[in-house]
């Protein structure tokens, strides 16, 4: 479905993604691991063709990604949820969930979208008329990820769901990303440092390190994986 083949790109004369090859098939859930700078925010602005590949081709359904402007690509219907979600701190939470909801002009399957996120989410029912701003770290998190529901997409792109996260929340985002994978027939890809708590949620990961894939497997054969054992997992105990 999603299919990245052979992507390099740079970030001026600096090389950053080298021959970077990832898949992701509908109704799967794949994460992409990698330490602070690996590339991982590279490979997902990629994807939405924020960033323009210098070799290689982005395919969606069969159809080039890297050679459209970004909003195409979230028209095509992929939704990301950025590092630091990317919310309007001025908005309420419900005028920054019907952003996620920008190119759908069918009120009814917004209202639809809408009701769904909220059961989903009923904290952000309970904040539904509050300004963004005034949320918790947590609920930042749920409101980011409810907006990239409201576009509906076929593929969910997610960004670090659990950085700076206190323990418990991590949990809870992460029992929501399980159900929307459980609920949804999305394809998902999860970037995250948190290898444990990403292998825990999808069936295939990759790991990138300086730019490049030097791993890629079933979610068992990384967690027994010594180089990712050493190199996420010793590291990361939520
Ligand atoms: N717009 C940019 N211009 C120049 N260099 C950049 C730009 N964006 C990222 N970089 C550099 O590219 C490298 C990879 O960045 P990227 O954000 O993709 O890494 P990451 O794996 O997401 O890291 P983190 O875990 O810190 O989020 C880093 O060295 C970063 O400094
Ligand atoms: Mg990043």
């Amino acid at each position: 479905m999603l299919e990245l083949c052979n992507i390099s790109t740079k970030y001026g004369q600096i090389p950053m993604l080298m021959e970077v090859s990832i898949k992701v098939d509908k109704g799967e859930a794949v994460c992409l691991l990698g330490a602070n700078g690996a590339g991982k925010t590279t490979v997902l602005k990629t994807i939405i063709s924020m960033v323009k590949p210098i070799k290689g081709e982005v395919f969606f359904n069969g159809q080039r990604l890297d050679l459209l402007p970004s909003h195409k690509v979230i028209q095509a219907g992929i939704a990301i949820v950025p590092e630091r979600e990317g919310l309007f701190p001025k908005l309420t939470v419900e005028n920054n969930l019907l952003m996620g909801a920008y190119y759908e002009k069918d009120k009814q399957k917004i209202n639809h979208r809408m009701e769904e996120v909220l059961t989903i989410f009923p904290k952000l029912k309970e904040r539904f008329r509050r300004n963004a701003g005034t949320l918790s770290g947590g609920e930042r998190k749920m409101l980011g990820i409810g907006r990239a529901l409201l576009a509906d997409p076929q593929v969910l792109l997610l960004d670090e769901p659990s950085l700076g996260l206190a323990p418990a929340l991590v949990h809870e985002v992460y029992a929501v990303i399980e159900r929307i994978k459980k609920e949804k027939n999305l394809a998902i890809l999860l970037v995250e440092q948190n290898a444990l708590k990403a292998l825990s949620v999808v069936e295939r990961g990759y790991a990138l390190q300086k730019g490049g894939i030097f791993l890629e497997g079933s979610s068992a054969e990384l967690r027994e994986n010594k180089i990712v054992v050493e190199s996420y997992l010793s590291s990361c105990s939520v």
